[in-house]
């Protein structure tokens, strides 16, 4: 929900490595940058096919992490321990059991901006970047998941629509959703990187794929 992972989770280094590894050790080419002043704020993470990342990231992003998280002794530290808890219960109650997406929407994507950095057009400006590349490569469709509605809002205004969403209960928060929006990019206008965004304008920064 765009906050610090500190607040759930005490291992910066290896949440990081299981978010991001797949992304920037197998399919680098669709990873981008926003730099302003050669220092980096904000990242898009994406991929091609989810089918493809989620079997190499069962076979080789999660056991050298699973590895990492035991030797470093996070589980006995109280926030991981009860956020692992919490998925946990999550996983009996069936929360993490999606629809899968992927027949029409096959490739997709983390999204993060530096909190300083945010509204100023270049979450907007990485997504149509990306955009662009699936659209070259003949993708049909892309899917994000999220749990912030602000993100949420952000995905709709980029011409994502909600397919589906669900209550979830593994971070302390009341009435919080997981969401999966997804976008058609075949036949459809997908917005041109080109194109002179607000962000562009303010002439800030380059971007870096
Ligand atoms: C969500 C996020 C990626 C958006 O990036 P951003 O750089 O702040 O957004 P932009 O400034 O590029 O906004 C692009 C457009 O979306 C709109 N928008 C952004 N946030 C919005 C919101 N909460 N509600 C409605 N519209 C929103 C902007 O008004 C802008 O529209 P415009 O072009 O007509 O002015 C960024 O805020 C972020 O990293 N948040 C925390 C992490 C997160 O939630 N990641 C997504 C989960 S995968």
């Amino acid at each position: 929900m765009g906050e610090p992972m500190e607040k759930f989770f005490d291992g910066r280094q290896i949440l990081a490595d299981f978010i991001t590894s797949y992304y920037t050790d197998f399919e680098s080419d669709l990873t981008f940058v926003a730099e302003i002043n050669k220092q980096v704020v904000g990242y898009l993470t994406g991929c091609r096919s989810q089918k493809r990342q989620r079997m190499i990231f069962m076979n080789k992003i999660i056991p050298p992490v699973c590895l990492k998280f035991l030797f470093k002794g996070l589980i006995f530290k109280s926030k991981t321990r009860k956020f692992c808890l919490n998925c946990f219960k999550s996983v009996l109650k069936g929360e993490f059991n999606h629809p899968d997406f992927s027949r029409d929407y096959p490739a997709s994507f983390h999204i993060n901006i530096d909190y300083k950095f945010r509204s100023l057009g270049i979450g907007g400006e990485l997504i149509k970047n990306y955009l662009e590349c699936l659209h070259q490569k003949r993708i049909r469709g892309v899917h994000v998941t999220t749990i912030s509605q602000k993100a949420k809002e952000f995905f709709r205004k980029m011409g994502f629509t909600v397919l589906y969403y669900r209550k979830i209960s593994y971070l302390d928060h009341k009435n919080l959703f997981f969401i999966i929006l997804g976008k058609k990019l075949q036949g459809n206008n997908t917005p041109s990187a080109n194109a002179d965004t607000p962000f562009r304008k303010r002439g800030m920064t380059d971007l870096t794929g």
